[in-house]
C-alpha cells in the first residue's frame, strides 16, 4: 500500500445501511480496510428537533409529495463538518447530489477525488428546502439525466468511483489506468478483452493478441479502443491532435469500413 492521506468521506442520509453495499463489498470495502478512505454516516433523523423526530413536511405553496426540512439537514452537515475538521481536514466541501446539475464526467470524479474530504448530501422525496441548499452546498453534482428515489446510489456511484482511482485499491496498479475515459488512454474508450478457452462457440481470440508480439498486441488494441470510440462515442473523438500511429490506426479503420 502507497503512503498517502486516507479520504475521509461523510454522508448525510436517511438510510446509512443502504451504505453497507460499498463498506462491505468488493474493492471499495479493500480500500476501507487498507484505510485508503474512511466513511460515517449521519442520519437527519438523529438531529430532529420535534419527538416524532420529524424530517419532512408539505411543500408551501401546495403539491405533491413532501419535502426535506432545512434544520435537521442544518444540524447534520454541521456533525459531519465538525468530524472531518476533527480529523484534520482543512475546509471539507459539502456536495448535494442532484438530477439538476450537470452529469459528472471521469475528469469530475477526479476533481472531486482531489480533496481530502468531502460531505454529500442525500435528497429524498420532492427534495430539500432551497434555503438549505443555498447556504450550505459548495458543489451539486449530477450522476445522469434520470431522476433517483434518492440520493444515496448517486453518492455511493460516486464513492465507487472515486475509491477505485486511489492508489493501492485495485489490485493491479494499472488496471484503472487502462479503464475508459482515463487520461492514460486519451479519454477514449477501452479494448475489448479476452481470457480463456481461446475458441469459444466457434470464436477464436483475436490473432494479434496470441502472437506473444508486444508491438503487434498494443498496436491491435489501440486500434480497437479508436474504433470503439468512434463508433460508440463520437462525441470523445473531437478535438483531438493525434499521433501519426493514431493517424495511421485511423485510415485503417476508414479502409476497412469502407470495404464493408
Ligand atoms: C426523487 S429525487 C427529487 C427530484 C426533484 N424533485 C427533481 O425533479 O429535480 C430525490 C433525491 O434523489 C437524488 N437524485 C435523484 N436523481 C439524481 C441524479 N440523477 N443524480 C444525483 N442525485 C439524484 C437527489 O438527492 C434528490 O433530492
Amino acid at each position: 500500500m502507497n503512503t498517502r492521506e486516507t479520504k475521509r468521506y461523510d454522508v448525510v442520509t436517511l438510510f446509512p445501511e443502504m451504505f453497507d453495499a460499498i463498506a462491505d463489498h468488493g474493492i471499495t470495502r479493500r480500500g476501507l480496510d487498507e484505510k485508503a478512505w474512511e466513511l460515517q454516516c449521519w442520519n437527519p433523523r438523529e438531529f430532529a428537533v420535534n419527538a416524532y423526530k420529524t424530517i419532512d413536511d408539505r411543500p408551501y405553496g401546495g403539491g405533491p409529495g413532501m419535502v426535506m426540512m432545512a434544520e435537521p439537514l442544518n444540524a447534520a452537515l454541521d456533525a459531519a463538518i465538525k468530524r472531518q475538521v476533527a480529523q484534520g481536514v482543512a475546509k471539507p466541501k459539502v456536495v448535494y447530489v442532484t438530477p439538476q446539475a450537470k452529469p459528472i464526467t471521469d475528469a469530475g470524479i477526479r476533481d472531486l477525488l482531489k480533496e481530502d474530504g468531502l460531505v454529500f448530501l442525500c435528497g429524498r422525496y420532492e427534495g430539500i428546502d432551497e434555503r438549505l441548499i443555498q447556504q450550505r452546498i459548495d458543489l451539486e453534482v449530477s450522476i445522469g439525466d434520470y431522476v433517483l428515489s434518492g440520493g444515496e446510489l448517486a453518492a455511493m456511484v460516486l464513492i465507487d468511483a472515486m475509491v477505485r482511482l486511489l492508489p493501492g485499491v485495485l489490485n493491479d496498479g494499472n488496471s484503472a489506468v487502462e479503464d475508459s475515459f482515463s487520461p492514460a488512454r486519451d479519454g477514449l474508450l477501452d479494448h475489448p478483452h479476452y481470457t480463456r478457452p481461446e475458441v469459444w462457440n466457434g470464436e477464436s481470440v483475436p490473432a494479434a493478441l496470441m502472437s506473444g508480439d508486444h508491438a503487434r498486441i498494443e498496436a491491435w488494441r489501440r486500434k480497437q479502443a479508436l474504433k470503439r470510440s468512434l463508433a460508440r462515442r463520437p462525441d470523445l473523438m473531437q478535438n483531438r491532435a493525434w499521433s501519426k500511429q493514431d493517424l495511421k490506426l485511423l485510415d485503417e479503420i476508414q479502409q476497412e469500413q469502407k470495404k464493408q
